[in-house]
């Protein structure tokens, strides 16, 4: 029975030194197996006598009860470090810092609409809309706008074929809305509220630091019974006062031509000591009016058109027009 006690020892001994499962069922093997040296001894029983074969029995029973006690001890610690060195591998830092979602902000043309339609709203101007791929009747023929202006060169406009253009202007808005709503009053021969802003994209064959060949206008139109150029300079003075949170700023016409108005003018506005020109405006043309039905003989009104790039830069200070659409998120965050 020394050879027994050896052999635990050694089993042990060798076990204690295993780091890996595999290995440990085949060393288990040595002692255990068909071959293992346990099992030789078990079967060495039947040369004893039948005096010694139960205590012989039972202490080798005991000896492989051991072994099979340290091999489950040794797997269970093979084991739970295995899977210590996994959770470490796979640690998560709870303590470290989120990552935030980021968010979007307006862009700054976006927020010179909003702010435009909220002042203009507040004096009673509803917003209008229309499409930005115009026929050549809304964007020029209805306007007045003979077969020879240059306005209808190829130059100067995008054109999608013959009869359709990307529009040039907002002011085919004008025709639009009027058309629209004369047409409920024909029958009870009664005039429309008309006063309305138009404000949206605009495209023309023109590209340097003030020009993009998209950009944005907001168009203005009032008609009614009494309307005057003094309402005019009165609605666009108050209204630039407003968005530029200046009481101080003026608004002064210079003469000019537009074949949709009548008389018509440039506007500029005061700025840090000189002027600035901010878009055009005049009286609607009675061709205009006749266009959609308008007894111009009754009705007057006005109309303007403004550059709604150059109101956000001179709100913000930004000196070039095209970064507002070069997408550069480093300029747009300024604005969020
Ligand atoms: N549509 C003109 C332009 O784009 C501006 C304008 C609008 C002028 C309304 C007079 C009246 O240049």
């Amino acid at each position: 029975m020394q050879e027994l006690q050896q052999i635990l020892e050694q089993a042990l001994a060798q076990f204690s030194v295993i780091d890996d499962e595999v290995e440990l069922e085949r060393v288990k093997a040595r002692y255990l197996g068909k071959e293992g040296s346990l099992t030789g001894l078990l079967k060495g029983l039947g040369k004893l006598s039948a005096e010694e074969r139960p205590a012989a029995g039972a202490r080798i029973n005991e000896v492989k009860q051991q072994i099979e006690d340290a091999l489950q001890t040794r797997r269970d610690s093979i084991q739970q470090r295995a899977l210590n060195a996994k959770l470490e591998a796979e640690s998560l830092d709870v303590t470290l810092p989120g990552r935030n979602a980021s968010t979007g902000g307006l862009h700054p043309v976006t927020r010179t609409l909003e702010r435009i339609e909220t002042l203009f709203n507040s004096i009673g101007f509803a917003v209008a809309e229309g499409p930005e791929i115009e026929t050549d009747f809304y964007n020029f023929t209805a306007l007045n706008i003979p077969e020879d202006h240059p306005a209808r060169a190829m130059h100067d406009t995008f054109y999608i074929d013959d009869k359709h253009v990307l529009r040039t202007h907002t002011s085919p808005i004008q025709i639009r809305y009027m058309e629209a709503h004369m047409e409920k009053h024909r029958q009870q021969e009664t005039m429309p509220d008309i006063r309305i802003i138009a404000p949206g994209r605009v495209y023309r064959v023109d590209s340097d630091a003030t020009h993009s060949p998209m950009f944005h206008q907001v168009e203005g139109l009032w008609i009614g019974e009494k309307v005057s150029f003094a309402d005019l300079k009165g609605v666009v003075q108050s209204f630039l006062q407003r968005f530029f949170e200046s009481d101080d700023l003026q608004v002064r016409f210079r003469p000019s031509f537009f074949p949709f108005t009548e008389p018509s003018a440039e506007m500029d506005m005061s700025w840090k000591g000189g002027w600035l020109e901010i878009g055009g405006c005049g009286m609607v043309h009675p061709n205009v009016l006749k266009h959609v039905n308008i007894d111009s003989e009754k009705y007057i009104g006005f109309a303007f058109g403004l550059g709604v790039e150059r109101l956000t830069m001179l709100r913000y200070g930004v000196n070039d027009l095209r970064l507002f659409f070069e997408n550069d998120v480093q300029f747009l965050k300024q604005f969020s």
